[in-house]
């Protein structure tokens, strides 16, 4: 028990909303403690009782993703007879449909979460098979999604067996003891000597043995590497910053937030309650946030009001709630926010809602005050962001608000099959093409090196550009306090291009295809001027615009509407490394919060 409540501990700092234990002996069997909030609740819980006796055992903080936080959702999940007991990192895709197959053989559930259904599954073949490794394998067939595993059996108490797909599982090798972990943090007391499990393994260990499988059940020979980080540095996973490893998440992000949500290029929201009779009648949407989520939405303008052909309001907050907004029970709502804590935010969700509104939040903390509050509410599933600015959750929440918009002309039939069928094929590939474009970090810290000490940075761009423009401008201003503004590149004439002179630095997005003679002629402008530019274009523009800029960014090509899920990349990378070469506390900057909970 120490060893897995010290492990919990050293994993706090991922952010958590819940944790529990199970050790399991031969005479004591399975004993779980689990519960709603921080370690201490859990462990003033366990100390009220007599200690759990057992060797092996598993230990979980959890961040909820299905399934509100509490005693009940939090892990360790046990199976309805106490056979079996899980801890699980990752989303099980297809849990509703196990569930409802478990349901229907009398199978007993308590949760509401995904999660559950393994534990629940693991007994239902247990039971059929008498053997728990036969079990697993058995589990793991028929599981789709992503998952980091730790599981007990009452019959074998001394045994624990990991399984891993699509999320971080590593083995620890000790002294007449082994572990798993999510992350090294968690055992680097205990051993540096580890193994990385790679999808489709299962590790059988014990206090003296640690034997790995493929998924064919052959023996696999594992590396074993020693941690050379300090303990510090690992609890970022071996990340600098927050902020770097959280941009690195964001394909993974984004393979949560999609993949559970389009199959056979189809998009489904199976948690939306919104009706067919609300759609018809619905005449206006308002897209109402704070901050990058308000960006989000500047976004989500352009591309709801191109599939759905409905006037799109974007509000900040702070702004609609004084507005006399044109509010009815004909009008679709849909506020943007991380945290689901923002205070300007949850103000205009209750003034919509007191004037007849329909509630749609775009979340990431699950059961946040502002979705609880909400008529139906779509959660990026982005995982914990610790970053006060933020970068994964700004990437799920423009993904989810596309697909939705998406799903919303799909349901109306106002999307053309072709434009439907080019978009979700895009979406696909969405996380992958985003990988390629993190993997070129070297120009972005090139371009910071020579020009972190600039004091005024302009971004310009038209339509999607502009409103990426945004939120590359507030990444730079809000981690490396340069000042900068962003702004329609067609507007600087009327005034603004009065401050550009020899040597300002200018960012030209010029990756809207249909707009790049217009972007070239705005660089050309700022140019005569004196301007340096760094432009971001796509493959498509590269040519172009390498002729033209002073330096330039490229992007894959993908569908418009999906651009700025790619091009918001770099701006992030190269706000990261100009507040890097500042010197700048680049995951608390100063006068900001993580959540907002003041007006
Ligand atoms: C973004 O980098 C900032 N930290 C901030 O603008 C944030 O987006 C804003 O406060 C809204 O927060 P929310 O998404 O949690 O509502």
């Amino acid at each position: 028990m120490p060893v897995l409540l010290d492990g919990l501990e050293r994993l706090e700092y991922r952010g958590y909303d819940s944790a529990g234990v199970a050790v399991v002996s031969a005479g004591e069997g399975l004993q779980i403690q689990k519960c709603k909030g921080r370690l201490r609740s859990l462990r003033d819980k366990l100390d009220s009782l007599p200690p759990l006796t057992g060797t092996t055992g598993i230990g979980h903080t959890r961040w909820a993703t299905h399934g509100e936080p509490n005693d009940v959702n939090s892990h360790p999940h046990v199976s309805q007879n106490g056979r079996v007991a899980i801890v699980h990192n990752g989303i099980i895709e297809n849990y509703a449909e196990i569930k409802q197959f478990l349901l229907q053989q009398g199978v007993r559930f308590r949760s509401d979460t995904d999660s559950e259904v393994v534990a629940q599954l693991l007994e239902y073949c247990f039971d059929g098979c008498g053997d728990i490794l036969d079990a697993v394998y058995a589990v793991l067939e028929r599981l789709e999604g992503a998952y980091a595993l730790g599981i007990l059996c009452a019959d074998r108490p001394d045994v624990l067996i990991a399984a891993r797909k699509d999320a971080p599982l590593l083995l620890g090798y000790g002294d007449g003891e082994n572990f798993i972990a999510s992350d090294a943090t968690a055992i680097i007391r205990h051993t540096r000597r580890v193994a990385y499990m790679e999808d489709g393994e299962v590790a059988v260990l014990t206090a003296d043995s640690a034997a790995v499988f493929d998924a064919y059940r052959r023996p696999v020979e594992k590396q074993i590497h020693t941690i050379d980080w300090d303990v510090s540095a690992a609890e970022k996973g071996g990340y600098a910053h927050f902020m770097f490893k959280e941009i690195m998440e964001q394909p993974e992000a984004l393979r949560h937030t999609i993949s559970p949500r389009l199959k056979d290029g189809q998009i489904t929201f199976g948690e939306l309650r919104l009706a067919d009779d609300f759609l018809r009648r619905m005449h206006r949407i308002y897209l109402v946030a704070c901050g990058s989520s308000y960006h989000v939405g500047m976004l989500g303008k352009y591309n709801l009001e191109r599939f759905l052909r409905l006037p799109v309001e974007v509000c900040l907050a702070s702004e609609f709630r004084y507005s006399d907004p044109l509010v009815d029970e004909n009008t679709l709502v849909v506020v943007i926010s991380q945290s689901g804590e923002t205070l300007d935010s949850m103000a205009a969700l209750r003034e919509a809602k007191a004037r007849g509104g329909y509630i749609l939040s775009i979340v990431n903390v699950v059961g946040s005050s502002i979705a609880r509050e909400s008529d139906d509410v779509l959660y990026t599933w982005a995982g914990p962001e610790i970053a006060v600015a933020t970068t994964k959750a700004y990437s799920t929440q423009l993904a989810v608000l596309t697909m939705l918009g998406l799903y919303m002309a799909r349901r109306l039939g106002r999307v053309e099959e072709a434009e439907y069928a080019a978009v979700t094929a895009e979406l696909a590939v969405l996380p992958e093409k985003l990988e390629k474009v993190l993997a070129c970090t070297d120009a972005c810290q090139y371009l910071a090196s020579l020009y972190f000490n600039r004091e005024h940075v302009f971004f310009i761009g038209r339509n999607l550009d502009y409103a990426l423009g945004l939120e590359g401008s507030l990444k730079l201003k809000e981690i490396s306090y340069i000042h900068s503004e962003s702004y329609a590149a067609g507007e600087l004439k009327h005034g603004t291009i009065s401050l550009i002179e020899p040597g300002t630095l200018v960012v030209a997005l010029a990756t809207y295809e249909k707009l790049l003679d217009k972007a070239v002629s705005n660089i050309v402008e700022v140019k005569a001027r004196g301007a340096e530019v760094v432009a971001l274009t796509t493959e498509s523009g590269r040519e172009r615009l390498e002729q033209l800029a002073t330096h330039t960014l490229v992007i894959p090509d993908t569908h418009p509407v999906l651009r700025p899920n790619l091009g918001v990349a770099p701006l992030q990378l190269l706000a990261y490394y100009i507040a890097l070469h500042r010197g700048c506390d680049i995951d608390k900057p100063r006068n900001l919060a993580k959540s907002v909970t003041v007006e």
